[in-house]
């Protein structure tokens, strides 16, 4: 099923146009005229759900009054059974009120569908999206949340919407910080697995020797020539480094309920032996300059503040390889043996220039076509609770699973406030849920291109746009049925949806909302535009329990069409949480 509201924008459009045709054809409106059509969605539902200025447009060209225009173009206006309702109002707003019958028939095939009602998108793309990519070596850290999070929320709805999917985690596996990690372990031939496995440990004595001693420096660069030339022993033990790296993010991953596996880990060293042909490629096309003994390509459109072009640096002096070189070797890959028509970037915002510079680079050099659309879908910094940098009090880095701990005890404590008669083991859960659900939703529902604060005890409310208010609020369309002992998924022998009262109309045209709300989220890359989507729809569904008595209902027929909202609302609700990754709970 399409979505209702621009389903019904369009339908308006093309009854508008055609009823501009006819009175051209009766020649009360110049043959020649090409009008422009605009429907918008009304904000004051007393005059219409939808307007449109046309006749205003219209009046000039047409030399008649545009209140007088607008009576023609509504007579001209064919029927349709989704439109109830015509009216003119002030200087010749044309105002269309929607069939509330057939607004209710969307609802009910949308109940009937297995996915609620969203089409499956056309075409289908094959869409790469790079997310996560930490850094190895040390755990992951706070910075590392945001495109985890965003990244994973848009991979969900893009497969949910029916589009081929590939996450790749394009992690930070082959720099120089494994020099360090390796001059260190020679010199302290740490060999005990459990040492290692405190990696943040050693990785922080690594760096202090590495800050403090200009020898030991020398000798983990030397190391990163090593291990990238291929050496057998380095190669070794830098393995298995990453192989517990990774395992600390494999933790993380699960823990937050993120969909990333070990098999999308496609790090920057899997590009290693392609390096070369990147260079060779670029040569060959006539886009490299040597510039200072390094390897360049200069673009036009890159200018620093004195209007030099800036170089993006392809190969060092020495022979080296950088940061753009993997990303274009990356982008040959994603093309050629990915066969991607789209790629994503969920990285921060500070990496901008570099994507605009890799992806003219890569166009340029034909590592991929014109058809295949590069992203970077930018975010933002989360600050602290002051809106400084979030550090510990010491000043260091805050780990990931730190901060996790911490939003599941706070969240532990609040949920036995509130239900001191559950039995431990369901606490713990419920704290699981609320305090993992929290700390996403509080980064999900924020545009992603904007900084904010980190703040505990706003993400754990129980009121506003938060997590535990949209969990609480399916908990409570979950009792009604609960309370029925029947089940939301099945409401077919309820008959039909009818729309009465304006609480009930108001839902079920947002409800009808959600298959756009996703289309532009799968566009945009903006989990916050769900996020709002859903915490409009707790509201009203709010509103609507409060003034349409479902149980208590007067006619049976009632009950059993407000049942049957409630029940659209619960698995819209449950869903749309579900592609934001948070878990819903049956009590709370
Ligand atoms: N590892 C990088 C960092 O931590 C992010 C990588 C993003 N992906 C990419 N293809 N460049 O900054």
């Amino acid at each position: 099923m399409p979505d209702t509201r621009s389903l019904m924008k369009n339908l308006i459009s093309q009854l508008l146009a055609s009823a501009v045709t006819r009175l051209q054809n009766e020649g009360v409106l110049p043959a020649d005229l090409i009008p422009s059509i605009q429907v918008e969605i009304a904000r004051d539902k007393a005059h219409g759900d939808f307007a449109s200025n046309l006749a205003m447009t219209l009046a000039k060209p047409a030399r008649m009054k545009p209140r007088d225009l607008a009576e023609k173009i509504v007579a001209a206006m064919p029927e349709h059974e989704a439109v109830a309702e015509i009216g003119i109002a002030g200087p010749g707003f044309i105002n269309i009120f929607q069939s509330k019958q057939w607004l209710a028939a969307r609802l009910d095939e949308a109940l009937q569908h297995e996915r609620l009602g969203v089409p499956a998108a056309h075409p289908v793309q094959r869409v790469v999206v790079d997310y996560s990519s930490p850094n190895l070596a040390k755990e992951m850290h706070v910075g590392h949340l945001r495109s985890t999070i965003i990244g994973d929320a848009v991979t969900r709805v893009l497969e949910y919407l029916g589009h081929e999917v590939v996450r790749q985690n394009h992690v930070g596996d082959w720099g120089t910080q494994f020099g360090m990690l390796l001059a260190y372990l020679e010199e302290h031939s740490v060999d005990a697995e459990a040492e290692l496995a405190d990696l943040e440990n050693f990785y922080r004595q690594a760096k202090q020797r590495f800050d403090e001693s200009p020898e030991f420096a020398d000798r983990a660069r030397e190391r990163v020539v090593q291990l990238q030339a291929g050496d057998p022993q380095c190669l070794a033990l830098w393995e298995r480094f990453n192989r517990i790296s990774l395992g600390h993010c494999q933790a993380v991953y699960e823990r937050l309920g993120v969909s990333l596996r070990t098999a999308d880990v496609r790090g920057e060293s899997a590009y290693n032996d392609q390096l070369a042909s990147v260079v060779d490629q670029l040569r060959t096309t006539g886009l490299l300059t040597e510039s200072q003994g390094a390897q360049c390509v200069f673009l036009e459109q890159f200018k620093n503040a004195e209007g030099n072009p800036l170089p993006v640096i392809i190969q060092k002096a020495g022979g080296g390889y950088l940061y753009a070189t993997s990303d274009l070797a990356a982008m040959r890959y994603r093309h050629s043996a990915l066969g991607a028509d789209r790629v994503l970037y969920f990285v921060d915002q500070r990496q901008a220039l570099h994507f605009q510079q890799v992806f003219a680079v890569a166009r340029l050099a034909g590592f991929v076509p014109e058809s295949m659309q590069l992203e970077h879908m930018g975010f933002g910094t989360m600050n602290g609770p002051d809106g400084r940098p979030f550090k510990t009090r010491s000043g260091g880095t805050i780990k990931l699973t730190d901060l996790l701990d911490e939003a599941e005890e706070r969240a532990h404590q609040l949920v036995a406030q509130k239900n001191p008669e559950l039995a431990e083991n369901e606490l713990r859960q419920i704290g699981h849920a609320v305090g993992i659900g929290a700390v996403k939703y509080a980064d999900l529902s924020k545009h992603r291109s904007s900084d904010y604060n980190f703040n505990f005890e706003q993400m754990l409310s129980f009121e506003g746009n938060t997590a535990p208010y949209l969990m609480y609020a399916y908990t409570r369309v979950a009792s009604v049925f609960r309370k029925l002992e029947r089940s939301m998924e099945h409401v077919d022998d309820l008959g039909a949806m009818q729309l009465q009262e304006p609480a009930e109309v108001e839902l079920g045209a947002h409800l009808s909302q959600f298959a756009q709300t996703l289309d532009y989220v799968a566009r945009e890359g903006t989990p916050h535009v769900l996020c709002h989507y859903l915490y409009e729809l707790a509201g009203r569904f709010s509103s609507f329990y409060e003034l349409c008595p479902i149980l208590a209902a007067e006619k049976p027929a009632d009950r059993d069409s407000r049942l049957r909202l409630a029940a659209l609302t619960g698995r819209t609700l449950q869903q749309g949480l579900n592609l934001l990754g948070i878990d819903t709970l049956e009590r709370m």
